[in-house]
C-alpha cells in the first residue's frame, strides 16, 4: 500500500516534471493529440475523430487550421476565440448542423473560411457576423435551405461568397446586409421565395446572378436597397408576375440583364432616371402578356430588347408604340417573336401583318374618347356606353376588311 503510494507520487511528480519541462525549459509546442502540427502556424486535424474544437490546445499562433472530417455538430459563439492569427480555416466534412451567432468572432485576420459537405441547413442570423477581414467564404455542397437576415452583418470585405449546390428555397429580408464589397454572388438553382428587401444593404457588388428561380411573382420591394452593382442578371427563371415596384429602390446599376425568363405579366416596370440604371437588356424572355404602355417607364441610358416572345394580339400596337420598342419599329419586329396565336408561334413579328391585327377595344375607346375633345368623329358625339359599342364594332369591322 505504502509502496504503491510512493510509486504513484513518484509517477505524478515525474509527470509534473515533464509537464513543467515542457512548459518552461524545452517549450515544445502544444499540439492536440488528434492533430499534426506541421509548425506553430500550420495545424492539421483532419479525420481526428474530434467532437469539440480543441481551441485551448492549439498553438495560439496558428495561421492555417484544417479540421476537416471530424464530428462537430455545432459551432458555438466565439468558438475560435484566442486564435488571433488565424488566416485560413477549413471545417469541411463535419456534422455541423448549427452555427451560433458570432461563431467566428475575434478572428481579425481570417481571410478564407470553408464549410462544405456538411448538413448545415440554415445560415442563421449573425452566423458570420463581424469577420472584418474575410475575403472568401465557401459554403457549397451543404443542405442550406435558407439564409436569414443579417447572417453576414459587418463582414464588409467579403469578395467571394459561394453558395452553389445547396437546396436554397428562401432568401429572407436583409440576408446579405453588410456585404459591401462582393465581387461575385452566385445563387444555386431552385430559389422559390425572395422576400422583399432580400438584397437590402448589399452595396458594391461586381456581379450578382440570380438564375433558375421558380417564383410565383417578383414582389414589390425585392431589390429595394441594393446599390452599386456592375451586373445584375436575372436569368433562366420563372418570374411569375413582375409586381409594381419590384425594382423600386434599386440604384446605380451599370447593367441590368433580364435574360431567358418566363414572365406571366408585368404589372408595372418603372425604372426612373434617378435610379441610374445604365443598360437594360431584355433578351430571350417569354412574356405571356403584353404590358400596357402606360405602366412602363424605361428611364435607362441604353436599352436592348431582342429575341423576346410576346403574344401577337390586339395589344401589340401598344407594345410597338411604347417605350420597349422606343421608336425603332423595324428593328423591334425583326428581332422579337410571337408566342401566340398558335399559327405564328415562334415566328418573327416582321413575318406577320401587324396592321391586320385589330386594336383592343379599350385602346380604341380611349383613343376615341380623347379624340372626342376636339374631333368630329361620329363615335364620339354619342354617350360613352354607346360609343364603346359602336367603336368596337367599327374596329372589328375595320379589321375584317
Ligand atoms: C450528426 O448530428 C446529428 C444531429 O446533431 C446526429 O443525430 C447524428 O447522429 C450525427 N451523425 C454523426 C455521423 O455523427
Ligand atoms: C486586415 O487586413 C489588412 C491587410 O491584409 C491588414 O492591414 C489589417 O491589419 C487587417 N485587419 C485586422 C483587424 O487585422
Ligand atoms: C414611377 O415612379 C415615380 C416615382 O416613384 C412616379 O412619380 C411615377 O409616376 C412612376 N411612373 C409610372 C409609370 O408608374
Ligand atoms: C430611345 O430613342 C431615342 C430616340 O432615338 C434615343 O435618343 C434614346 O436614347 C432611346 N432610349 C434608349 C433607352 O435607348
Amino acid at each position: 500500500m505504502l509502496v504503491a503510494r510512493y510509486l504513484l507520487t513518484g509517477f505524478v511528480l515525474a509527470l509534473a516534471f515533464v509537464h513543467f519541462a515542457a512548459l518552461t525549459m524545452i517549450q515544445p509546442p502544444s499540439c492536440p493529440p488528434e492533430c499534426i502540427c506541421l509548425s506553430q502556424t500550420q495545424v492539421l486535424c483532419n479525420s481526428g475523430g474530434l467532437r469539440e474544437i480543441p481551441v485551448k490546445l492549439l498553438p495560439s499562433t496558428v495561421e492555417h487550421l484544417s479540421l476537416t472530417r471530424n464530428h462537430f455538430p455545432i459551432i458555438k459563439s466565439d468558438a475560435f476565440a484566442g486564435l488571433r492569427y488565424l488566416r485560413k480555416l477549413s471545417l469541411d466534412g463535419n456534422n455541423i448542423s448549427i452555427i451560433k451567432p458570432f461563431a467566428f468572432r475575434g478572428l481579425p485576420r481570417l481571410r478564407d473560411l470553408s464549410i462544405q459537405q456538411t448538413p448545415l441547413a440554415t445560415v442563421a442570423q449573425f452566423a458570420f457576423a463581424g469577420l472584418q477581414n474575410i475575403t472568401s467564404i465557401y459554403l457549397s455542397h451543404n443542405k442550406i435551405k435558407k439564409v436569414e437576415g443579417y447572417a453576414f452583418a459587418g463582414t464588409s470585405n467579403l469578395k467571394l461568397l459561394v453558395l452553389t449546390n445547396n437546396p436554397i428555397i428562401k432568401i429572407e429580408s436583409n440576408a446579405f446586409s453588410g456585404l459591401t464589397n462582393v465581387e461575385r454572388l452566385n445563387f444555386p438553382s431552385g430559389v422559390r421565395v425572395l422576400e422583399p428587401d432580400a438584397f437590402n444593404g448589399l452595396d458594391t457588388v461586381g456581379f450578382l446572378k440570380l438564375a433558375f428561380m421558380d417564383l410565383p411573382s417578383l414582389k414589390e420591394g425585392t431589390f429595394r436597397g441594393l446599390t452599386n452593382v456592375g451586373v445584375l442578371s436575372i436569368q433562366e427563371s420563372d418570374l411569375g408576375v413582375i409586381e409594381s415596384d419590384a425594382f423600386d429602390g434599386l440604384t446605380f446599376i451599370s447593367n441590368l440583364y433580364i435574360l431567358n425568363n418566363k414572365i406571366d405579366g408585368i404589372q408595372e416596370l418603372n425604372l426612373t432616371q434617378e435610379q441610374r440604371i445604365g443598360y437594360l437588356k431584355l433578351q430571350g424572355n417569354h412574356i405571356l402578356e403584353i404590358p400596357r404602355a402606360e405602366t412602363l417607364n424605361i428611364g435607362v441610358d441604353k436599352l436592348t430588347v431582342i429575341a423576346n416572345h410576346f403574344p401577337c394580339d390586339c395589344h401589340i400596337h401598344s407594345l410597338l408604340e411604347g417605350p420597349l420598342a422606343n421608336g425603332s419599329l423595324l428593328e423591334f419586329i425583326s428581332k422579337n417573336y410571337c408566342i401566340s396565336p398558335l399559327e405564328v408561334n415562334g415566328r418573327p413579328m416582321s413575318d406577320i401583318d401587324i396592321d391586320s391585327i385589330g386594336r383592343c377595344q379599350e385602346e380604341v375607346t380611349r383613343g376615341n374618347l380623347e379624340a372626342s375633345k376636339d374631333s368630329t368623329s361620329m363615335c364620339c358625339k354619342m354617350k360613352p356606353q354607346l360609343s364603346i359599342l359602336l367603336c368596337s364594332f367599327v374596329a372589328v369591322f375595320g379589321n375584317l376588311r
